[in-house]
């Protein structure tokens, strides 16, 4: 029996990295996937094509997870679509790194949005889904940066812990109905979003990793597939770094 078989899961920003890694593992092991991106181009077709070929049911939804009113009408066209969600992992995310004397708040803003309201967002509209089904997991995606702190991203820091402090809050509003909530931080992941760095930047992080290496999505699609299934059907209200040993 396959770990997720005949489950439905909501991936947020799954067109490509890590979201893209999840979906994949979910399907693997019997999911049905709906997905959603800010648009869905030539990587989310892509994605979907993947995902299909794993004789699962797939569909890319094109959402802003940052808009209310978006992600309350796309969450009611998925339920009509998989008439259940068992998995929600909020998992949009971006970067607009700066140090404070010179973050615009703009900056501010657009980071808080996407990767924190959106997760508000996301489960506001699904609770009362759950709740009915007395059954969810619920997967916030944060950052080792937001358990320990990095100059230079105030914002990105702020939105990752305030996805740690909601998971831990839903954790304890839903467990009665059986809703779990948790957060997962990796730590440096060989991303498009990790890319963007210099060379000399990636090396000074991968020397402060005990396990002298960069992540792969899959190494978090992993930890994603054990807080999803019933594998961790007692874990609730927890954290876990994907980092290599580096803030241990
Ligand atoms: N790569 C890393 O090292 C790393 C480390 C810690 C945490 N994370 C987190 O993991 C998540 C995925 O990161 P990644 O490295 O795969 O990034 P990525 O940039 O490769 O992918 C992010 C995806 O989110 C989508 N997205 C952006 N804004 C959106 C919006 N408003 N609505 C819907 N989708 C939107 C993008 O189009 C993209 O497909 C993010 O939340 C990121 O903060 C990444």
């Amino acid at each position: 029996m396959k770990l997720l078989e005949g489950k439905t899961a909501i991936i947020t920003g799954a067109a490509r990295g890590i979201g893209k890694s999840i979906a994949i593992r979910f399907a693997q092991e019997g999911c049905n996937i709906a997905f959603t991106d800010l648009a869905i181009d030539e990587n989310g077709e892509a994605t979907a094509k993947e995902i299909e070929a794993l004789g699962v049911k797939v569909k890319g939804y094109a959402s802003n997870a940052a808009n209310f009113e978006d992600t309350h009408k796309v969450i009611e066209e998925i339920v009509k679509d998989f008439g259940r969600v068992d998995i929600l992992v909020n998992n949009a995310g971006i970067t607009r790194d700066g140090l404070m004397m010179r973050m615009s708040e703009q900056q501010w803003d657009m980071v808080i949005n996407v990767n924190l309201k959106s997760a508000f967002n996301f489960i506001h509209a699904l609770t009362p889904v759950m709740m009915k089904q007395k059954a969810g997991s619920i997967i916030n995606m944060s950052s080792v940066v937001g358990v320990h702190g990095n100059a230079g991203q105030a914002n990105y820091s702020a939105s990752k812990a305030g996805m740690i402090g909601l998971a831990k809050s839903i954790a304890k509003e839903l467990g009665s109905r059986g809703i779990r909530a948790n957060a997962i931080a990796p730590g440096f992941i060989a991303t498009d979003m990790t890319h963007q760095l210099s060379d000399e930047v990636r090396a000074e992080w991968e020397k402060q990793i005990p396990l002298r290496r960069a992540g792969t999505p899959d190494d978090v699609a992993n930890a994603a597939l054990f807080l999803a299934s019933d594998l961790s059907s007692y874990i609730t209200g927890q954290v876990i770094q994907i980092d290599g040993g580096m803030n241990t």
